[in-house]
């Protein structure tokens, strides 16, 4: 990666700060541009020049488009919260939506034309197969989902017509943390599984609340795949080659599936200590299972997950949420 150049936007993020440590790890040259409204500045590696600005503001995007000369750009940035959404969807539509098109309009104008979109599984709602293959039906069950599938709809035309060429990465429910403990996951408010159940095992987070137990799966509780950062952050650098040929849209996880029972048992294993927890309704928006076929993107760019058991996922996010019981505000 020596000497090319990217723009990381929501890089103080949790998986945009994973990406640029890696970007910066195999020498690359990173630009983050984070309002840090969720994201930390903790979170960017030192040397890495920090834009403390909103990509809603289309004059600053086209400053720093102008400012440098990237190869490509990763777009993370973005409201990114099943239950949010569901909430307040036009909210999720909009700001998704327009803060998106800003970016990409900005990199086409610049004439950089790589563009990878953080993007997501809740694209598929519930899905018809099992797991879920790159080329199922996409038919969100909320409005977050359906927010990306509008942007990489948009994507697509911006390819045809403009040759901007994008990578839209489906992740799946990305956890843990880099296991050097240098970075890890902190959001206010925290509305994940694993930090949630973490945080109630060590006492400084209320008990957890499992939300739905009359599912249609062995013991009734949502099944997810779990992906770890660092193996999300991998994919999005193996399809740069890709986009050489043209644009592409990938699934990014493990290909096995955990029921919120299942992750609170895997947090008791790692953590020797009980998961306090309650149960309660379903959550609105939730499918029952999403577990990633990512054939596609392992045939096409050699992708494997390094972290594919979910007790070494859970092992890092543990090791990273004990030593930095306050996220990153313990380090001033
Ligand atoms: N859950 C609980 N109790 C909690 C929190 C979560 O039971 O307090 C359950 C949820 O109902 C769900 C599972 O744990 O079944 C995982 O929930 P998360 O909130 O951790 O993650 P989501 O599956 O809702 O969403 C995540 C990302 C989305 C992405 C999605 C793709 O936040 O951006 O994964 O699978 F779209």
């Amino acid at each position: 990666m020596d000497g090319r150049r990217f723009l990381v936007t929501g890089g103080a993020g949790y998986v945009g700060s994973h990406l640029v440590l890696t970007l910066v790890e195999r020498g690359a040259e990173v630009v983050v541009m984070d309002d840090l409204r969720q994201g930390h500045r903790g979170a960017v590696p030192p040397g890495v020049e920090l834009v403390q600005d909103s990509i809603a503001d289309r004059r600053r995007l086209a400053e720093v488009f102008a400012a440098w000369k990237f190869d490509a750009v990763f777009h993370f940035a973005a409201l990114s919260l099943v239950g949010e959404s569901m909430r307040d969807p036009l909210r999720y539509c909009s700001e998704n939506l327009s803060n998106s098109l800003a970016v990409a309009d900005a990199a086409v104008k610049a004439g950089c034309l790589r563009f990878v979109l953080s993007s997501t599984a809740a694209l598929f709602g519930n899905p018809k197969v099992v797991p879920i293959p790159e080329e199922a039906e996409l038919a969100p069950t909320n409005a977050y989902g359906d927010s990306k599938l509008m942007v990489e709809k948009a994507l697509g035309w911006a390819d045809q017509v403009h040759g901007l060429r994008s990578a839209c990465l489906r992740y799946f429910n990305a956890a843990g943390a880099d296991p050097q403990g240098r970075i890890g996951e902190d959001h206010e408010p925290e509305t994940h599984l694993v930090p949630l159940a973490i945080g109630a095992a060590l006492g400084t987070r209320p008990p957890l609340t499992v939300f739905g137990t009359d599912y249609p799966t062995p013991d009734g509780t949502c099944i997810r795949d779990y992906v770890h950062v660092l193996d999300l952050a991998d994919a999005h650098i193996r399809v740069l080659d890709r986009l050489e040929q043209a644009s592409v849209r990938y699934n990014i996880g493990n290909g096995t599936g955990y029921s919120v029972k299942q992750v609170i048992e895997a947090v008791e294993r790692i953590s020797g200590r009980p998961v306090p927890h309650g149960f309660g309704p379903r959550r609105a928006g939730d499918p029952a299972m999403l577990v990633a076929s990512s054939a596609r993107l392992r045939q096409e760019t050699g992708w494997a997950p390094r972290f594919a058991a979910l007790d070494d996922i859970v092992r890092t996010a543990w090791d990273w949420h004990s030593r930095h019981p306050k996220g990153y505000d313990d380090r001033g």
